[in-house]
């Protein structure tokens, strides 16, 4: 099965970044000079997407601009003679299909991936939540879809976590299959220390069959409140088999606040143009330690 289209929910009001993503999504937040969803919009075309749907909701302007041409820009970058932030600007306008649709309330993850039906019109599709930046040789999507395929089975990623901090995933537990393949039994979200079955947390992730949506709409509201996708997920393992893969790769969860930081040095280590001037900095910083 070929998947071509991908689903990125960027409708969260980004409660764990405030005071920033009061007036700016935290989709739009800066990791070196590029914005996080467009690591995300890269992971995806890497792994051959060509259709991108990002599930928008209020606030959500600034994402559209960005990956829109902009012509004033354009013209006043070739008129300066700036060719090089030219070609950049006009990379990004025409990087993938991008379409857009939008959540009116904040109802949740599950609530958001319904308004995908229209779009995936019954094709299998993946999901690629935005405070997860893989930085991977081969694209962590890609991963889930090599097993998607091998399978023809619904896919999550996943990552072992420390214990203390398993009240933030969607927790699985499975039999393990292979060196980091699970086959998936039940899925928990954000359980307590208590409750959590292992320390294996949903990373943001997925490829799921269109059957999700129906399954969503039959979904009671769990944790929060809010419509939840682990737990339309628990739903779906009980009708078919899904595997859980840990993806191989360094992950940073820049929704939290050192989780950013620490991106922000480690992907700007990684750029030839700022990796030695960052070490010095590094080292200065240190030294006054
Ligand atoms: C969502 C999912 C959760 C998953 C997490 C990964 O939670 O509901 O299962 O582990 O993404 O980032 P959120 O972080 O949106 O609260």
């Amino acid at each position: 099965m070929k998947i071509r289209k991908a689903v990125i929910p960027a409708a969260g009001l980004g409660t764990r970044m405030l005071p920033i993503t009061k007036s700016m999504p935290k989709e739009m937040l800066p990791i070196v000079d590029k914005p996080v969803i467009h690591y995300v919009v890269e992971e995806a075309i890497r792994a051959g997407i060509d259709d991108i749907l990002i599930i928008t909701g209020k606030g959500k302007r600034a994402i559209e601009d960005y990956f829109d041409r902009s012509f004033e820009l354009e013209y006043y970058l070739r008129e300066k003679g700036k060719l090089e932030e030219l070609k950049q600007v006009e990379e990004i306008g025409e990087m993938v299909d991008i379409y857009y649709v939008r959540q009116k309330k904040p109802l949740g993850l599950g609530d958001a991936i319904l308004h995908a039906e229209k779009h995936v019109n019954g094709e299998p599709f993946a999901v690629l939540l935005g405070d997860d930046i893989i930085v991977s040789e081969k694209p962590g999507i890609q991963q889930l879809i090599e097993v998607a395929n091998k399978y023809s089975s619904p896919v999550i990623g996943v990552e072992k976590v420390p214990w203390e901090i398993v009240n933030r995933y969607g927790i699985v537990d499975g039999t393990q299959i292979d060196n980091d393949l699970y086959e998936v039994r039940d899925l928990i979200e954000k359980p307590s220390l208590e409750e959590a079955p292992s320390n294996i947390a949903i990373i943001g992730r997925y490829v799921l069959p269109p059957e999700i949506f129906g399954i969503l709409k039959k979904t009671p509201p769990g944790k929060g409140g809010e419509l939840q996708l682990t737990d339309a997920l628990r739903i779906l393992v009980s009708e078919r088999k899904i595997f859980a893969k840990r993806i191989s790769g360094k992950r940073y969860d820049v929704g939290t606040r050192l989780g950013f930081i620490r991106a922000n040095i480690e992907l700007g280590l990684l750029r030839q143009d700022l990796k030695e001037q960052i070490n010095a900095l590094l080292k200065e910083l240190v030294r006054e330690v």
